[in-house]
């Protein structure tokens, strides 16, 4: 039976969803985000690095993932933090060498948990060579065409090119000063500056990034976590275009955006899977691609292109179980219909930490943040209270799930980060109008009472750790039978025991509209959104996000039942 004829039987029985058959890794695995900078610090310099991930990997084992995937460690000026690469093929020295990273690989996979790493093709540093060849070489030169340079508009070239607005404020572009020291031409960065971004339509690019794949594959890696795969191809004639003031900046509406989503991208993601066939194995492919639906998300997983994409869709999705449903049903639709797991997503070091998103008092956009003058502020216990029952619905889900370094620690935004302390390009180029995203980019908690909770020896640390953190170390947590990383461990080991991953999906029906109820195989997961109790059916209780005795479901509170 082709998946085709999968989705119709599926769509036939109202409500069950069967899984894309495969039985590839990546079409069931828990997948843990690592941010180096802020995982583990084995040198003491306040930045994180590879040593200090290869010596914290059993913690992860413990946990109970299946792949960890590393945010960019590869050479960079950390302009933004180390999505700007000025060399592909090459570890920063703030994180170590290539021999750390080959290190950390052997241990991780003597684990049993597979690696991913992040690649950024949609632009490079301006530090890159092929950046600064560009820089020195005539308009029209074979140099300035991998990147997208063009003439300014106005008499004298002076205004840009077009009105397209930087994801992180301010224009897209910014001139250049020419070789003989007359003001330039104007090249294109969808976010900072030292962003340049590449053209795609270069065949040179595209051969130069075939080998930036093969390098890491041949190293061993077994898929790769694709930065901005919504945006390589910009519209022919870059045609004005000025998003909705409430718009995402990411991409996540439904407008035809001339920089996100253009139909040639698909073509990259041909010629990047038949790359990855090349090799042993399953090596996955995943997009970070911020589009408005699961069905347009699908289009980035048809079988010839990539393997997983986000579900983005779902981790924007509020604490309210209408949409909630509407969105687990589209996922399980789409992203089967081509063949490919639906993946899911709650937290990362793009968005405000769900421990503290799904309590916020008011609206944050996405990328927007919150610091201490932000009219939203979350409330901490509804916070945590919601993070776990909302891990508990996500873990039961049939497919991939990402889950983002001390989520498993229930560890909330870090809000009054001191305004100098802050990094964030976006905080600097909105003149500190949006926080951004240092707030849940701080140092993870490991040990209640080492420097910096343990992150390193010195106490150093590249922004400052809140002091209620200490509650949260890994140390703490594991003692505590009740703690959120209790839960994680249980919930991991349960949804491998039972094959969640790879469950058929049935909405149970006679529930109130703020429940949500679903069986998974012989698991069936009640989840109590609403503000009153809700009477359980039948059933021992395997896992619950928090304590209660009897046989009433509190508000915000999940639970997983099996047959006695
Ligand atoms: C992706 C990354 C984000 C980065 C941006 C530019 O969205 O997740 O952190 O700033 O790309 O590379």
């Amino acid at each position: 039976m082709t998946s085709t004829q999968d989705a119709a039987t599926a769509a036939a029985a109202p409500g069950t969803f069967a899984p894309a058959p495969g039985d590839e890794w990546w079409r069931t695995a828990v997948i843990y985000q690592i941010y180096p900078r802020s995982f583990a610090d084995s040198d003491g310099d306040g930045i994180g690095d590879l040593p200090g991930i290869t010596a914290r990997l059993d913690s992860l084992a413990d946990l109970g993932v299946d792949a960890i995937w590393l945010s960019p460690f590869m050479v960079s000026p950390q302009k933004d933090a180390g999505y700007d690469v000025a060399d592909y093929c090459d570890v920063d020295p703030i994180f170590g060498t290539l021999a750390d990273f080959d290190a950390m690989l052997a241990r991780a996979h003597g684990l049993g948990i597979r690696v991913i790493v992040d690649l950024v093709p949609n632009h490079s540093s301006d530090q890159h060579t092929w950046f600064q060849q560009a820089l020195a070489s005539p308009p029209g030169s074979p140099e300035r065409a991998r990147y997208i340079f063009r003439d300014g508009r106005g008499e004298n070239g002076d205004l840009p090119p077009n009105n397209w607005e930087s994801v992180f404020g301010g224009p897209m572009w910014d001139r250049v000063t020419e070789p003989d020291g007359t003001p330039g031409q104007w090249y294109l960065h969808i976010f900072d500056s030292s962003q340049p971004d590449f053209d795609w339509t270069n065949p040179e690019v595209r051969e130069q990034f075939r080998g930036v794949l093969r390098f890491w594959l041949d190293r061993g890696v077994d898929g790769f976590r694709i930065d901005v795969a919504h945006g390589l191809i910009k519209k022919d004639g870059l045609p004005d275009y000025t998003p909705p003031a409430d718009g995402d900046s990411m991409g996540g509406d439904d407008d035809d955006v001339p920089y996100w989503g253009q139909p040639g991208v698909h073509d990259v993601w041909r010629d990047w899977h038949e790359v990855a066939a090349e090799y042993d194995g399953d090596r996955a492919l995943c997009a970070e691609a911020w589009l408005p639906t699961p069905d347009k998300t699908a289009l980035w997983v048809r079988p010839d292109e990539l393997h997983q994409a986000f579900n983005f869709p779902y981790l924007t999705t509020e604490w309210d179980a209408a949409p909630l449903r509407t969105i687990i049903t589209e996922s399980l639709r789409a992203f089967p219909a081509v063949g490919a797991p639906s993946t899911w997503v709650l937290s990362n070091h793009d968005v405000i930490r769900h421990a503290s998103r799904l309590a916020l008092s008011g609206e944050s956009p996405q990328g927007e943040g919150i610091g201490p003058l932000s009219a939203a502020q979350p409330i901490p216990e509804l916070g945590l209270r919601r993070a776990r029952a909302a891990s508990t619905v996500m873990l039961a889900l049939p497919g991939s799930a990402y889950v983002y370094q001390g989520e498993e620690l229930g560890l909330p935004e870090a809000v009054d980060i001191p305004d100098s302390a802050r990094q964030d390009p976006t905080w600097f180029r909105t003149k500190h109008e949006k926080y951004g995203r240092d707030g849940c980019r701080v140092p993870i908690p490991w040990e209640a009472s080492a420097p910096a909770f343990g992150f390193n020896a010195t106490g150093a640390s590249w922004l400052p750790q809140p002091a209620s953190w200490a509650e949260h170390a890994r140390d703490v947590e594991s003692r505590d039978p009740e703690s959120t990383l209790s839960l994680y461990r249980q919930l991991l080991a349960e949804r491998r025991a039972h094959g969640l991953g790879s469950a058929t999906f049935t909405w149970l029906d006679g529930f109130p509209a703020t429940v949500l109820a679903f069986r998974v195989d012989d698991v069936t997961v009640i989840a109590n959104l609403g503000d009153s109790v809700v009477a359980l059916p039948e059933g021992r209780i395997l896992i619950a996000s928090e304590g209660f005795t009897g046989r009433e479901l509190p508000a915000d509170t999940a639970v997983w039942l099996v047959a006695d």
